[in-house]
């Protein structure tokens, strides 16, 4: 066993997967040009529009700069208050942050690890000022959006989706994650270890004509190039004709754009979503199977399989009264060439917000999930034979 773990290479707990086309495209969008600002990106948010079956895409530099235009075209700001689970990774909080707002963390369901709906009706009932909710689909599992909408109408609340986990991802109702059909926004991600990646990157969903123009201008410095939007006749026109160099910024916006070879490399990812879904749902089919009538732990979403986009695979370890504890476990299984990771830390225990009015914050059923939370490899390119390695490891290591 021994020298067979040294001749492994190493099984990370997420992966990209890239083939020659993708390298091909990004090469040649290298070689054509335009690098940046050029036809690419729109092609890459028209095919992501068109997938997800939304209006409108608006494709940035990442997920976190996509929440975070959502949050500024959504109006929010200082003294408004945003809902979101303490069971994400810190961007889903961290763009109400920076638009002067406050999050606030409503308890998870213990089955789909995803807001519980009765805390967050509860949540939304004993607080004022709530301007928006944040559902984040976790590791790919749709949250119940249609009662997240009916709960966003009853107390006046805009719904941006966090979708960083869950492209291709769809409803109960068949409808795709990305759609809209329940929010206002839907936002993504294309890091690497996400469903599809373009090195870092990131999307913007609606079907709001105007959240899409507002979108786009907060992406690029709050700047507009249309004559019919000028403010300043007189700076913008020279004998009623637009002057050539003239654009004008209206809004404070950021540099948050994509460049046309990550878009390439999105779009080129894209046309291979469904078989990398097909795999990633097929490798958690067979960690189910395999983890059925285990003892040492428990699987979580398992009855979502159907919907989800199945990012992550994660099951609970009573790391308490298991053989080992976590830091050890995880060491163990990285000597063995096995990466694992836990997903998540509630947002508040991180120092910053510990420090930050915090302190107090407790979301009891999140708390005991990351007690017990262990994400296991899951991506396209894992092969059958890794993760039968694997299932023996860990079983292995935790009896
Ligand atoms: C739930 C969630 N939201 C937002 C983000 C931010 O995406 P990015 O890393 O592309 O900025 C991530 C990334 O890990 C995420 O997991």
């Amino acid at each position: 066993m021994k020298a067979a773990q040294s001749a492994r290479t190493f099984i990370p707990y997420g992966q990209h997967f890239l083939d020659a086309e993708d390298i091909r495209q990004v090469a040649d969008t290298l070689r054509q040009g335009p690098i940046t600002q050029g036809p690419r990106i729109k092609a890459f948010e028209e095919a992501l529009a068109t997938y997800v079956g939304a209006k409108y895409a608006v494709a940035v530099a990442n997920g976190t700069a996509a929440l975070h235009i959502a949050c500024l075209a959504a109006g929010i700001g200082r003294e408004d208050r945003v809902v979101t689970s303490p069971n994400t990774f810190i961007a889903s909080a961290n763009a109400t942050l920076y638009v002067g707002a406050t999050p606030i963390f409503s308890d998870i369901h213990p089955d789909t690890l995803n807001m519980d709906l009765t805390a967050l009706a509860a949540t939304c009932h004993s607080l004022k000022n709530i301007k928006a909710i944040i559902p984040v689909h976790f590791a790919g599992l749709p949250c119940d959006m249609a009662a997240i909408r009916t709960l966003g109408k009853k107390n006046k609340a805009l719904i941006i989706e966090d979708a960083a986990h869950a492209l291709g991802a769809k409803y109960a109702d068949g409808v795709k994650v990305g759609s809209c059909r329940y929010s206002d926004m839907t936002t993504f991600s294309f890091h690497p270890v996400k469903i599809i990646a373009s090195g870092e990157g990131g999307a913007v969903t609606t079907n709001d004509e105007e959240l899409y123009h507002k979108l786009l201008q907060l992406r690029n410095h709050g700047i507009t190039k249309d004559s019919k939007q000028f403010r300043d006749k007189a700076a913008a026109f020279t004998d009623g004709e637009v002057n050539p160099w003239y654009y004008e910024m209206q809004d404070l916006g950021f540099n948050y754009r994509i460049t046309d070879f990550q878009a390439a490399l999105g779009t080129s990812q894209l046309r291979k979503i469904e078989a990398f879904l097909k795999r990633r749902k097929e490798i958690a089919a067979r960690y189910d199977e395999a983890f059925a009538s285990e003892t040492t732990l428990t699987v979580t979403q398992k009855s979502g399989r159907k919907f989800s986009a199945n990012h992550l695979y994660v099951v609970r370890i009573p790391f308490a009264t298991a053989k080992m504890n976590r830091a050890r476990l995880m060491t163990e299984l990285k000597k063995r060439s096995i990466g694992t990771q836990v997903h998540y830390l509630p947002v508040y225990r991180h120092p910053y917000y510990q420090e930050h009015d915090y302190s107090h914050a407790s979301c009891l059923k999140a708390e005991a999930y990351y007690k017990e939370a262990l994400s296991l490899p899951i991506y396209y390119g894992l092969t059958d034979e890794e993760q039968k390695y694997v299932i023996a490891s860990l079983k292995e290591l935790l009896s």
